[in-house]
Parts: structure tokens; sequence; C-alpha cells
């Protein structure tokens, strides 16, 4: 048995959608893309949409649409991908790492509250694995000191806290990187309530202009493709089967795994399930594990070894955040998209609670 951590299946559906744009000439930023941004939105419950050409790009616009520069500094946690705090130097921004929860691996509203000083100009929590972070807590600390809210929202398509999406409380970015819960093989988008944001972004993503040659900020070339829209058009649609599937899969796994630490799902909240990380007890040994499950052909993966405050790129003078670097050193992602047969999953947990030691 062979069982990929992910697995991209595009259909009958995508094929139709991308020949539709080869033959209507248009590549980029046209219909396609106008009718992405209204329907992700839509299904977010936002009222704007404003896409671009990955989430890392979405990153970066969504700080650029809210003034953040030069030596401005942004709270991160520790314990994410790398874009989530390269998106803050690539603004001339100082990424300020704080801890995270210990049960959700999410950012901490206390540790990020105690990082705040006179030159924080926004807080970026990351909903991570597809579990939202504690957004009503961010929303209230950010409100009292005047902060931008920015959800990093790369790995959270469809999760809810509170029957609340991504994007309705802060400016939320979204990946469509292959792996993610829907994809537009590369693709990013950006949500808001906010009109005047919609339009910096817009402008943003179009090197600035608001009108042909004249640029009125600093902006990029960001846009989508056409094809890409297409095909994020058809996995959208598919975005709540296939989330209700890896919940029936993580179900299965709180239910069965043993001798590990299973996933905590916040209360209120809805996880899109867009990893199933574990933590290890400490006596195992973490490597040995994941080889041996590799070995048995289960794509299990450390998301992410490294937490981000250990990176060489962001300077050597660092805090200490002992959650983040506890979880770093014992978290395992198995499969848990919903591809997986009903074999599989009864071989996943299997292979685990004999290989884990339970
Ligand atoms: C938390 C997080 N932020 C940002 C990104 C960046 O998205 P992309 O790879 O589409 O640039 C990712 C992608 O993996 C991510 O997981």
């Amino acid at each position: 048995m062979q069982i990929p951590i992910s697995k991209v299946v595009l259909g009958e559906a995508e094929k139709q959608a991308v020949l539709r744009v080869l033959d209507s000439g248009t590549l980029t930023q046209g219909e396609e893309v106008a009718a992405f941004e209204r329907e992700f939105a839509n299904l977010h419950q936002a009222a704007h949409g404003v896409a671009v050409n990955n989430g890392t790009s979405a990153l970066i616009a969504a700080l650029l649409a809210h003034d953040i520069g030069r030596d401005d500094e942004v709270i991160v946690p520790s314990f994410s991908f790398f874009a989530t705090a390269s998106s803050v130097l690539a603004v001339g921004g100082v990424p300020v790492f704080a801890d995270i929860e210990p049960d959700t691996f999410c950012l901490s509203p206390e540790a990020a509250e105690r990082a705040i000083t006179p030159l924080t100009k926004a807080i970026m929590p990351v909903h991570l694995f597809g579990q939202m972070a504690d957004m009503p807590a961010f929303a209230d600390i950010c409100a009292r000191h005047g902060l931008a809210l920015i959800e990093d929202a790369a790995q959270a398509h469809g999760a809810t806290l509170d029957g609340r999406y991504a994007g309705s409380w802060g400016t939320a970015t979204f990946s469509l990187y292959a792996s993610k819960n829907i994809m537009a093989g590369e693709g990013g988008m950006v949500l808001t309530n906010d009109a005047d944001t919609a339009e910096r972004l817009r402008v943003i993503r179009n090197q600035g202009m608001a009108r042909q040659y004249v640029h009125e900020r600093l902006g990029y070339n960001l846009r989508m493709t056409e094809i890409a829209a297409a095909i994020g058009r058809v996995q959208l649609a598919g975005l709540n089967a296939g989330n209700a599937q890896r919940r029936a899969n993580a179900d299965f796994f709180n239910a069965h795994l043993r001798g590990v630490t299973t996933p905590v799902e916040r209360t209120g909240s809805a996880s899109c399930w867009h990893q199933y990380t574990l933590m290890l007890p400490a006596h195992v040994d973490r490597d040995t594990l994941v080889r041996a499950l590799n070995d048995s052909g289960i794509g299990a993966k450390v998301y992410y070894p490294i937490p981000l405050h250990r990176q060489p790129v962001f300077g050597s003078v660092q805090p200490s955040l002992p959650h983040t670097e506890t979880a770093a050193a014992h978290v395992v992602s198995l499969p848990v998209h919903p591809h997986l047969t009903t074999e599989e999953r009864a071989y996943i947990v299997e292979t685990v609670n004999r290989l884990a030691g339970a």
C-alpha cells in the first residue's frame, strides 16, 4: 500500500474548464478570475475576494494593503510555514515570534499581546492545519491596541469558528497550492469585508495602478491566470464534500489511535482538517517512527521540524518559545485527505498503534 500525505485528483470537470479558457483566448485576469473571487468570497461569507498568484503573494499584498513597511513589527507564530514570516521581511518589516497554545498549535493570544511594542503594526495568527486560531481574542487585542489583524488562512478553506469563516475578523489570505484542501495549480486569495482594503489589494496586485500607467502606490504583478481560476472554481464546488470526508477520517483516527495525543479541536470551531497532526510521547523516537511509517507505505510527514525563530534567515537573537519547540520536536502528520479508502484508514491506525507502541 502507498498512501501519500496529500493527493491531487483532477477530473473531467477541471479539464473541460481549462479547455473553455483556452478557447476563450483570455488567459489572465478575466471573467474566470472575477467569478472565482465572487464564488470563493460567497462560500466564506466575505464581502470581497481578491485573487492573486499564490498564498505568499496574498500575505505580501495583505501586509502592503495595511501599509505595513520598513521596521514595522508584525507578531507571528513561529510554528508555521516559512511564508508566514518571510512575507513580513519581504515588505521590510520585522517578524516578531510569539509562542503557541500547546494543545491547538495556534498562536497564543496572551503570548501575542505580551509581544506588543510601540513598533507593532499587526498580528498575524495562522489557522494552522485547518484549525482556527482564537479569533475573538485576537480581534479584541487588535481593537484595544489599534493593530491590523491579518489571518494566514492558507490552510483553512471552509474552516469556521462560532459559525464564522476566516476573513470575517481580519484580512484573510489563502493558498491554492497543490497540497491544500482545494488547489488551482498555484494561486492565492485574499478575503476582506472592508471595501477600501479590497480596492487597495486590487491596485497592489496590478502594479500599483488604479488607472492605466498611473502608479499610485507600490504594487507588483500578482495576478492570477484564467486557467488557475477555472481549475479553482471546479475545486471550490467540491470543498465542502472534501472537508466532510476529511472530518470523517479525523474522527476515525481520534476514535482508534492509541498511545499518542490526538489533535484537539477548539470549542465552537470546525477544523477543515488540512492536516491530521498528533503529538508523540517524549519517549518515542520520531525520526525512527516516521521512517518506519514511510517504509510501510504511509506518507507521514513532519510539519514543521524547525520552527521559524530557529531559521538562520530571521537572525540569531530570538526568544525561547517552549510550546513551539516541544511541538516542533514531537508532532507527526498522517494522511487525512478525502481520497483515503476505509482500508487505508484502518491500515494507518493499525500501523501507527503497532509502531508507536500502543
Ligand atoms: C501557513 C501558510 N502560509 C502561507 C503559505 C504560502 O502559500 P503558497 O505556497 O501558495 O505561496 C503556505 C503554503 O504552504 C502556508 O501553509
